[in-house]
């Protein structure tokens, strides 16, 4: 961050991660944060994190869906900072689809066109990865295979956040914009303190980013 002034885009503000992002980034004292959230969110999330930090005048809330252009246009505009969470979560790879791949297509476009492009960072997921080739029991890490045929394995989220990179990485160097990609493990802390059994996961605490 290089000034405290800039905007910044959070999508999926109110999800589980997403509102954690937005009480971190208020905590370091940014303060033209904009909340992208879809018009039937409960919002319940940011709202209380708006109310304990008393930071609504800190943060814009802009409401949309991303599998919608026009909204996409209206989050970046002069936004030089996107944090992309929001996710399709459906068992449908239609929704995985639209709400993970084409999703983030109109995110970037939009931000290409009409941001001050600094950075963009995409939430992707562990579930890229493959053990299919792997031994068992051997670890699943950074250099572990990526998932090839997520359709045969009926996995829609992974379809989808599979397109969701090849998205960012194709429209991030065709347009110029510096991107970075994350790939989280299972994320458990206030709000979702259940964890699968043998999951590789992160814990997200009051203080963690
Ligand atoms: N939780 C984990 O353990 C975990 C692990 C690895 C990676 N991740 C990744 O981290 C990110 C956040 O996960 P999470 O657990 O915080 O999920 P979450 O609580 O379900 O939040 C996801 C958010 O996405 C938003 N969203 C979905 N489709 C949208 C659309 N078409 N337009 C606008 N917003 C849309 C929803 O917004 P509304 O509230 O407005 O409906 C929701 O708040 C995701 O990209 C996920 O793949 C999560």
């Amino acid at each position: 961050m290089s000034h405290f002034d800039e905007g910044i885009l959070v999508t999926g503000s109110n999800g589980f991660i997403g509102a954690k992002v937005v009480e971190v980034l208020l905590k370091y004292g940014c303060r033209n944060i904009r909340c992208f959230v879809r018009p039937a969110s409960q919002r319940d999330r940011l709202n209380a994190i708006l109310l304990r930090l008393k930071a609504a005048d800190k943060v814009k809330i802009v409401t949309g869906d991303l599998r919608t252009p026009a909204d996409c246009v209206r989050a970046v505009r002069d936004v030089s900072l996107v944090y992309h969470l929001a996710a399709g979560f459906g068992k449908s790879f239609d929704d995985a689809f639209t709400n993970s791949a084409v999703a983030t297509q109109n995110l970037l476009e939009a931000f290409a066109a009409h941001g001050k492009p600094r950075r963009f960072v995409n939430v992707s997921s562990f579930a890229v990865y493959s053990n299919f080739r792997m031994e068992r029991g051997a670890p699943l890490d950074e250099m572990s295979p990526i998932e090839e045929s997520p359709e045969e394995r009926f996995d829609a989220y992974t379809f989808g956040k599979l397109k969701q990179e090849e998205i960012v990485r194709d429209i991030g160097r065709a347009r110029g914009i510096p991107f970075i990609i994350l790939r989280p493990g299972t994320v458990f802390g206030p709000g979702n303190r259940d964890l699968p059994g043998g999951s590789v996961s992160a814990y997200l605490d009051s203080s963690s980013t």
